[in-house]
């Protein structure tokens, strides 16, 4: 197998501007920073909480969700492979609309399990019929999907949830930047997990944490598949600070989605095509359709991007949004692009 391809990760004192793969601009919080600076050796020495029970405390008096209905894991890379451990048989099949998060995909073959996709519909919508058709045991959804930044509405989602005999996961990792959740369901439907994680919204890409929302039973069950202690006492105290601290986030989140749309609006008019976006970043079509060629020709100026070399996605550059300077920074560096002919 070929395994999961991480993007590119410089080290920190590379002067590169770097928006390849999705991580907030913004440091975490001091409530944070206070809460890591408050960790006791007696903390250290010890085994963690098994089940994040700070954590699950936090985000329940956040997401109004009982305790019971909240797990831990160390990323949502975690969540997701706790999730196809316990949902997906070897000889089973999970089935994702594709392009989609490519993890799933290596997740299945670990699993020993069928991967299947299924194109997404016109403009990225959800292709129920075939998803409905497709015989899966699982569903994987990201929503909004990485790397299209796309969404699918919640009503949707509860159609498919309502309709499908299998598990249902929708991950939410970038739902902090879009403008509805599909939260509200899992009181409703069985079937339905939603992956979140502390990476992107909450600042925290480097700390590892990231948990699941699903009925007790669910939960439950879930709890046996994973590591004894999936997450250590640093990341614990660090994530639940972080959830208990929205306001300082929620300004973050607007401050993005402001930049957001200056970036596509100013890439639209360089004759770029750009998906609306729900998500922390954008996937442009790059005019002349040379994707490789405008991801390098930024990687030259030191700015990194993120390129797929996938069908339907080479001819795009996914960019992630930074500070207004980084923007700035990429927006002439593409400018740059055209003015000098890229090299073959
Ligand atoms: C759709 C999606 N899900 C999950 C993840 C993993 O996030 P984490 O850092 O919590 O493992 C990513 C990271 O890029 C992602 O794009």
């Amino acid at each position: 197998m070929s395994g999961y391809t991480p993007g590119e990760q410089p080290s920190a004192d590379e002067r590169v501007v770097k928006l390849n793969t999705n991580e907030n601009p913004f440091g975490p919080s001091d409530r944070v920073m206070q809460a890591i600076a408050n960790i006791d050796k007696e903390t250290l020495r010890r085994y963690p909480n098994p089940t994040a029970d700070v954590f699950r405390h936090a985000a329940s008096r956040q997401l109004g969700v009982s305790p019971d209905m909240i797990l831990a894991g160390n990323g949502s890379d975690d969540i997701l492979t706790i999730a196809t451990r316990t949902f997906l048989a070897p000889g089973g099949k999970l089935v994702c609309p594709e392009p989609t998060y490519s993890l799933y995909t290596v997740l299945a073959q670990l699993q020993e399990t069928t991967y299947g996709s299924v194109a997404w519909g016109e403009d990225w919508s959800l292709p129920m019929d075939a998803l409905l058709a497709s015989k899966a045991d699982a569903i994987y959804l990201a929503n909004p999907n990485a790397p299209s930044g796309t969404f699918v509405s919640p009503t949707k989602v509860a159609e498919l949830a309502r309709n499908f005999g299998g598990l249902l996961l929708v991950d939410e990792a970038y739902v902090d930047f879009a403008e509805d959740t599909c939260l509200p369901l899992v009181k409703e439907h069985a079937n339905l997990v939603i992956t979140r994680t502390m990476s992107k919204a909450y600042c925290l890409a480097g700390l590892r944490f990231g948990y699941a929302v699903a009925q007790p039973q669910v939960i439950h069950e879930m709890i046996k598949a994973k590591d004894s202690y999936n997450c250590d006492a640093i990341a614990i105290a660090a994530a639940a600070a972080a959830i208990s601290d929205p306001a300082y986030y929620k300004e973050k989140w607007e401050y993005v989605k402001l930049e957001r749309q200056r970036v596509s609006v100013e890439l639209t008019q360089l004759g770029w095509t750009v998906l609306p976006s729900q998500a922390n970043f954008i996937l442009a079509a790059v005019p002349d359709g040379r994707g490789r060629e405008a991801y390098l020709g930024l990687k030259r100026q030191g700015i990194l991007v993120r390129y797929f070399d996938r069908p339907g996605l080479s001819d795009k550059i996914r960019i992630t949004i930074g500070l207004s300077h980084q923007n700035n920074a990429l927006l002439a560096g593409i400018k740059a692009l055209t003015e000098t002919p890229m090299a073959a």
